[in-house]
């Protein structure tokens, strides 16, 4: 299984790297204003950095903003993955985006059906949060078991990106499932 460690602080990104443990970068606006740098700052420093796909989010919901954005941030390197947020304008973003060659990480799945349509749209990642579903008392883990038989049951290429990870066991959970990635908190 991959890690990714969902972060936008290089100090934390170098320090996986030295570990070998990052194999890509996942960010959020929130991870991004947290550093006090620019968006434009983090990106060049991250990019540049990781040997590895580093997810870059959009910032707006309308189709045509979200691929406006998307084309901006697939420029700044081969490895920016643009995430998108799994709505039906994400979706629509995601299906445009892959026939455009732009990886995707379509992000904020909380249901199996959810995941089903990201894969359709042809999402590169899809990131399903379970960390906030525990929070809702709801198991998050029983929603990575569902999308990774979902996933092989139809040979979809979609990697399922394990996110909102709040402890190791829900690596190691995610590990025995089969998740083909998990982004994690250096922490
Ligand atoms: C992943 O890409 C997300 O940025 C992240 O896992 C969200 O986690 P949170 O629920 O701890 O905010």
């Amino acid at each position: 299984m991959k890690f990714f460690i969902d972060t936008a602080d290089i100090d934390e990104i170098r320090e996986a790297i030295s570990m070998g443990m990052c194999d890509g970068v996942t960010t959020n606006p929130s991870l991004v204003a947290k550093t006090g740098k620019t968006f434009k700052q983090v990106i060049d420093e991250v990019v540049g950095l990781v040997d590895g796909p580093v997810s870059l989010e959009v910032t707006t919901t309308t189709y045509d903003e979200m691929m406006s954005q998307a084309r901006e941030l697939a420029g700044f390197g081969d490895n920016v993955v643009v995430k998108l947020p799994l709505t039906p304008a994400g979706l629509k973003a995601c299906q445009t985006c892959f026939k455009e060659g732009i990886a995707t990480n379509v992000t904020l799945c909380f249901s199996p059906s959810q995941a089903l349509l990201a894969a359709k749209a042809g999402a590169t990642y899809i990131s399903p949060f379970v960390g906030r579903l525990d929070d809702v008392s709801t198991e998050g883990m029983k929603l990575i078991e569902d999308i990774v038989t979902i996933y092989d049951n139809y040979d979809f290429e979609t990697q399922v990106l394990v996110a909102s990870i709040r402890h190791p066991q829900h690596v190691v959970e995610a590990a025995l499932m089969g998740a083909h990635v998990s982004t994690m908190p250096m922490k």
